[in-house]
């Protein structure tokens, strides 16, 4: 039986700290400018130097890479570019000789169209493959509008001639959506799954797995359902069922964690995803918080409410990640702390502090622990995600504002999260001795891994301080949660507890001096970690301050 309590059950997956590698941008061990497998196993020490104890991988499985290698085109294989399957073993056999768990990207939304399945489907109407994928025959007219994210027209429909059909993708036209209520495709991922979790890996991560099943009675939709299209996409049909055949016939069968990308749009959703006593899936991730940044900056009392809303769902039963960035979004620090001289790292620090402190497992993306900043790009020459790419061409094509185009990627581009890992100073931060794929930021000059190991208040150095405070204090892991000060604009304060050990929490969002009020005497608490020198005395925070206590 589990019990009713399963949040405060123990697992390994919820002590965890996540750290994302991606592993094109990571380093490069061959100089062909494309980070690989080895290059991982070169920085292996330095990873586990962090404190961390999970690797999550973005894909690194054969493909043509329309979509950095969210597009596969053999799930059993390994991508050219990062290496073979023999450098994988030696990658899983160095993590887990230093104790770090490997978790891979699971991508079976949609697969690529260079897979041997999509070649078998489109051949013809006959193929055994068809109906791996989902397909409108043209004489029924045109399919009913959906909604692409990735598409230049952003039609999720594209005809192909070879069968005078129509398939589905989502994402790019290279990536054509796999047709769940087909059995036989489950037991074809489910056969994936093993072969991995043979191989001895410790997780998944299910990459846009809410919106694999569809409504194929492909109803139409209002006008303008795509401004809020996850309603429509997520959690449709028997997505609930195929998690539950899918931890019946691999999950439950080895000691891996898994993880959902998207947690639909309500918290029944979510939670329905991740409650134990439904045998689905360890956690989820909410996107709420991860999309207030905006250019313009963000409400911190709206990040606390986000936050604070969630946390209240997995009280009793079912677990959470904590994120605020990953290869989808542009870095952290920019979006939600503080890129100038002045701040970024002590920013930088506060958010690492906020991020250790949650409940919920929390996932840091590769650079992060650096403070690295956004790429600063300004031509569209410079981009390569073909998200950005497409919608570049659209823009074209529908006469947009072009400029204002490109001032907009310059702060949310995925790109901007995806440049070169600065090492040290030399070129290009020390990641390739190539031309790397996507130009590294130039401030790896003063911004790199080399010159902060030097420097004990390194924001590097911070990120190790936050994560082994994290590891020594079973309360920061499975703590009650209470938000202090409420309606506070400016500070986020809260207390975690846990068997009468009980940490107060203090984080200044804004780069000016902050007031809060917390009817708490806290001059006798003892400071566990700060991100300035000396912390301020109570009642005030100095700009971007994060401390944390341990009140009596
Ligand atoms: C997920 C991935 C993203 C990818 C998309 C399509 O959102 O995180 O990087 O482009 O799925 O696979």
């Amino acid at each position: 039986m589990v019990s009713s309590n399963d949040a405060i059950a123990k697992k390994w997956w919820k002590e965890a700290v996540v750290y994302q590698v991606y592993p094109r941008s990571f380093m490069d061990s061959d100089g062909d400018g494309i980070g690989d497998l080895k290059g991982i196993i070169s920085k292996l020490d330095y990873i586990k130097s962090l404190g961390v104890n999970v690797i999550w991988l973005n894909p690194i499985y054969s493909s043509p890479n329309d979509d950095n290698g969210y597009d596969v085109s053999d799930y059993r294989n390994i991508m050219k570019d990062f290496g073979t399957m023999a450098d994988f073993d030696d990658l899983l056999k160095g993590m887990h000789q230093r104790g770090l768990k490997l978790v891979m990207d699971l991508v079976v939304n949609h697969s690529s169209d260079e897979h041997e399945w999509f070649k078998q489907s489109r051949s013809s109407r006959n193929s055994p493959y068809r109906n791996y994928y989902h397909w409108w025959n043209a004489e029924d007219g045109k399919p009913p509008y959906r909604y692409s994210l990735f598409d230049v027209n952003h039609d999720a429909w594209k005809y192909d001639s070879l069968t005078n059909a129509y398939y589905l993708h989502y994402f790019s036209r290279k990536q054509p959506d796999l047709n769940w209520e087909n059995p036989k495709l489950r037991q074809e991922v489910y056969g994936i799954m093993k072969f991995w979790a043979d191989k001895g890996i410790d997780g998944f991560r299910l990459d846009a797995f809410q919106f694999a099943a569809k409504d194929t009675t492909w109803p139409m939709f209002p006008k303008g359902f795509e401004k809020n299209f996850v309603p429509y996409y997520a959690m449709q049909g028997n997505l609930h069922g195929y998690l539950q055949e899918m931890n019946r016939e691999v999950l439950s069968k080895y000691d891996v964690m898994s993880v959902a990308e998207g947690s639909g749009s309500t918290f029944e959703d979510g939670h329905n995803l991740v409650d134990a006593r439904r045998r689905e899936l360890n956690m989820a991730y909410a996107f709420d918080a991860v999309d207030l940044a905006k250019p313009e900056g963000y409400s911190v009392l709206k990040f606390k409410q986000t936050f604070t809303k969630w946390d209240s769902a997995f009280v009793d039963d079912g677990w959470l990640s904590i994120f605020l960035a990953n290869h989808d979004q542009a870095r952290l620090v920019n979006r939600y702390g503080n890129d100038s001289p002045e701040f970024r790292s002590v920013s930088a620090k506060m958010l690492m502090t906020f991020l250790m402190t949650m409940r919920g497992t929390p996932y840091y993306y590769y650079g992060d622990e650096l403070g690295m900043t956004n790429a600063g790009f300004t031509k569209i020459e410079d981009y390569r995600d073909v998200q950005t790419l497409n919608e570049y061409q659209r823009q074209k094509s529908i006469g947009g504002d072009l400029p204002a185009y490109l001032k907009r990627i310059g702060f949310e581009s995925r790109d901007n999260g995806r440049t070169p890992f600065q090492w040290n100073t030399k070129a290009n931060g020390g990641f390739s001795t190539g031309t790397p794929w996507i130009n590294a930021n130039p401030n790896y000059k003063t911004i790199n891994a080399a010159a902060q190991e030097k420097d004990a208040n390194s924001t590097l150095n911070y990120f190790r301080k936050a994560v082994k405070l994290r590891k020594a204090n079973e309360a920061l892991i499975y703590g009650k949660y209470t938000l202090l000060d409420e309606d506070n604009p400016d500070v986020y304060v809260y207390t975690r507890e846990l068997n009468g050990k009980k940490l107060l929490v203090l984080l200044n969002f804004r780069a000016k001096a902050s007031a809060y009020n917390i009817g708490m005497d806290i001059s006798k608490a003892s400071v566990l970690l700060s991100n300035y020198a000396k912390p301020s005395a109570s009642g005030t925070l100095q700009p971007y301050e994060a401390v944390v206590y341990e009140v009596k």
